[in-house]
C-alpha cells in the first residue's frame, strides 16, 4: 500500500537522513508535505534546512512553517549536536526554493482534509505542532492511518536522565497526541540505537553522487559528537520512524499504555511506557506500538544505502 505522508521535522543531521529515506522509497511513501518546528535548531534554520535537502535531493515538495517555540517555555536548541545551523558540515547554500507561506497546521489540516486516502504523519521533532493540530481539529484524526513518531524512551532519556528530547521540548503538546486517541508508532531511543551506522559505512558515502557526498558530509559533522560519546557508531534516530513503515517485519514491537510526564520535577518530559503487559494493557483503550528492537541491523541500515543509490542515480 503507498503511503500519502507528510513529514514534520526540525533539521538536524538525523532528519535530514530520513527525509532522504523517505524520499527515495517513493514508491511506498509519498511526501505530500514537509511542516517544520523548531527544536533541534530554530525554526527558521529548520526550515532552510528542510528546503537545502529537498534542493539537494531534487525534490519540489511544500514546506511549511510552524510553531517557533514550544508551547509553554523558550525552545532550547541543541546546537552542541547539530551546529549553529542545526545542520553544520555540508556548505549551506541559499536556497531557491520558499516554504508556502500557510502555517504548518493549515497546511496539515489543508492536506489531510483533501487526501483521498488516510494520510500518515511522521514527527520527527518537537510535537508543537502535532499537537496543537490534534487539539484544534479532533475530526481530522479518522483520516489519519498512523503518527509514527520518533520520540521517547522506554527505560532512560538522552536529554535528561529520563527524558528524550523531542518529549522533552514540548511535553504539553506530547500529551496532547498521547492522549488524542490517534493510531501512534513511537521509536523510542532504545530501538533507534540498535541501528547505528558504523563510521568505515558512512566514510564509503563520499564515493557516490550528489546525495550520497551530501550525507557523507552530514555523518562526517554528526558521527564527531557519537565518537565524543563512546558510541560504537552513528545513531540516526529520525530515520526509525520511517524505516519502520517501510519495513515493519525489521522490527519487534510492544503495545503499551505510554502516558506523557509534564509535572515532575526531575522527571518531566518522560514517557512513561507501561511494559507490565498482561492484564495491565487490557484496560488500555489506544495502546501505543512501541518498537523494543531492531531484529537485524544490517538489513534496516541497507535500506539508508540503498536509498543514497536510488536518489544518486535519479539525479545523474
Ligand atoms: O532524541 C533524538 C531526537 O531529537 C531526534 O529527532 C533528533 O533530531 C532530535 O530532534
Ligand atoms: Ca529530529
Amino acid at each position: 500500500m503507498r503511503r500519502n505522508v507528510i513529514i514534520d521535522c526540525d533539521p538536524g543531521h538525523d532528519d535530514a537522513i530520513a527525509i532522504i529515506v523517505a524520499l527515495a522509497n517513493s514508491e511506498k511513501l509519498n511526501v505530500l508535505g514537509i511542516t517544520t518546528v523548531a527544536g533541534n535548531t530554530t525554526l527558521d534554520n529548520a526550515t532552510k534546512n528542510a528546503l537545502r535537502i529537498l534542493e539537494i535531493c531534487g525534490k519540489d515538495i511544500p514546506v511549511s512553517m510552524g510553531y517557533s517555540d514550544p508551547l509553554l517555555n523558550k525552545v532550547q536548541t541543541a546546537a552542541f549536536v547539530h551546529g549553529e545551523s542545526g545542520m553544520d558540515g555540508p556548505e549551506l547554500f541559499e536556497p531557491q526554493l520558499k516554504p508556502t507561506g500557510k502555517h504548518a497546521i493549515e497546511f496539515l489540516k489543508e492536506t489531510i482534509e483533501n487526501s483521498l486516502e488516510k494520510v500518515t504523519l511522521i514527527p520527527l521533532g518537537p510535537l508543537t505542532n502535532i499537537g496543537v493540530l490534534l487539539k484544534t481539529y479532533p475530526q481530522l484524526i479518522e483520516k489519519i492511518d498512523v503518527v509514527s513518531i520518533m520520540g521517547g524512551s522506554i527505560y532512560g532519556g538522552n536529554i535528561l536522565p529520563k527524558a528524550e528530547f523531542n518529549i522533552y521540548q514540548d511535553p504539553e503538546a506530547a500529551k496532547m497526541v498521547f492522549e488524542s486517541g490517534v493510531n501512534i508508532i513511537m521509536a523510542p531511543i532504545e530501538a533507534c540505537n540498535e541501528g547505528g551506522i558504523y563510521f568505515d559505512e558512512s566514510d564509503k558515502f563520499v564515493e557516490g553522487g550528489k546525495v550520497s557526498k551530501f550525507a557523507y558530509e552530514l555523518f562526517q559533522y554528526y558521527g564527531q559528537y557519537c565518537k565524543k560519546n563512546g558510541w560504537p557508531y552513528t545513531v540516526i534516530y529520525d530515520m526509525t520512524a520511517v524505516i519502520c513503515l517501510l519495513h515493519p517485519e525489521y522490527f519487534e514491537s510492544e503495545p503499551m499504555r505510554v502516558t506523557i510526564e509534564t509535572q515532575g520535577a526531575s522527571t518531566r518530559g518522560m514517557t512513561v511506557c507501561d511494559f507490565r503487559g498482561g492484564a495491565h494493557i487490557g484496560k488500555c483503550e489506544d495502546p501505543v506500538t512501541v518498537l523494543t528492537h531492531i531484529k537485524d541491523r544490517d538489513k534496516f541500515v541497507q535500506v539508508l544505502f540503498d536509498s543514497l543509490k536510488a536518489l544518486d542515480s535519479q539525479l545523474s
